[in-house]
């Protein structure tokens, strides 16, 4: 597991933008952060998964989180930029933002995959990435030193058989967080980097493997510190790289 000790008030004064978190690891993330002092902006398809977050970290003394439910999959262009006007005119900035949300689709082989399928996963997992880094970019500028931190997996990294659509989209999440990171190289006080949590207890590894006991793998709360560790200033200048959880 990645060793590191984040100080209490971490993310203080910082405003954190996490997708997918309604349920699994950006739910944990989204109150690992507020729990750390930061202001969260809770983005997820379901309205109630977000609320019951927001209510917890609420109850936990944490700053209100602002609630945004949008669903990735036919959010537009003149969505995203809503979404930018509505920050901006709470909080002016974006200083953190976990691309988290994904689907998994059919665990099938290339010739079993349908058309739909495929493109309904690169929509969520790549397209609606990058059409939300695209509209946060300006926020982000702003930032005195900005993380974007983009979901990968293992399968990300290496290709595997009947992992197809998924594993396409996460090659191409890395290839955006590449594409970003060098754009933002030298010039920019952004950075960009890659995140594979690896095999974590949630609804999306049960449906990954539906036969195995799910008390094998670490809970999203054990994989927090390199969440904490890639969001706060402790890696700032950190541009580029691929990250393991553990
Ligand atoms: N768990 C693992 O073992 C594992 C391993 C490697 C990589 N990962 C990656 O880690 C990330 C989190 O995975 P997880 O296991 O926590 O997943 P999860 O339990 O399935 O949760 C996925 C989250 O994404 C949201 N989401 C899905 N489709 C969406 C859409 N169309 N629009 C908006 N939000 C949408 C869901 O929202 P709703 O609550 O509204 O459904 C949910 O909050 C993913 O990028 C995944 O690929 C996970």
């Amino acid at each position: 597991m990645f060793e590191y000790k984040a100080a209490p008030d971490l993310l203080a004064n910082r405003v954190i933008l996490v997708t997918g978190a309604g349920r699994g690891i950006g739910a944990t993330a989204a109150q690992t952060y507020a729990a750390h002092g930061a202001q969260v902006i809770l983005l997820g398809r379901t309205r109630s998964h977000l609320e019951a977050v927001a209510q917890r970290i609420r109850q936990a003394g944490h700053l209100t989180p602002m609630v945004y439910p949008l669903d990735l999959e036919t959010a537009k262009t003149a969505d995203y930029e809503r979404l930018e006007v509505a920050i901006e005119q709470r909080f002016d900035c974006l200083d953190g933002l976990l691309h988290n949300a994904s689907i998994l689709g059919p665990r099938a082989t290339l010739d079993e995959t349908p058309d739909q399928e495929f493109v309904q996963v690169m929509q969520v997992n790549v397209n609606a990435t990058f059409m939300l880094t695209r509209a946060m970019l300006p926020l982000l500028h702003r930032s005195k030193e900005a993380s974007v931190i983009f979901t990968s997996s293992s399968v990300g990294r290496k290709g595997r058989a009947q992992w197809g659509a998924y594993a396409v989209s996460k090659f191409a999440t890395e290839g955006l967080m590449q594409t970003l990171a060098d754009e933002c190289a030298g010039s920019s006080l952004i950075r960009a980097n890659s995140l594979n949590p690896g095999g974590t207890r949630t609804d999306m590894r049960a449906q990954a493997y539906p036969d195995e006991d799910p008390q094998r793998n670490p809970t999203p709360e054990d994989i927090m510190p390199i969440y904490l560790y890639l969001m706060g200033p402790d890696s700032a200048g950190i541009n580029g790289r691929a990250f393991d959880a553990r």
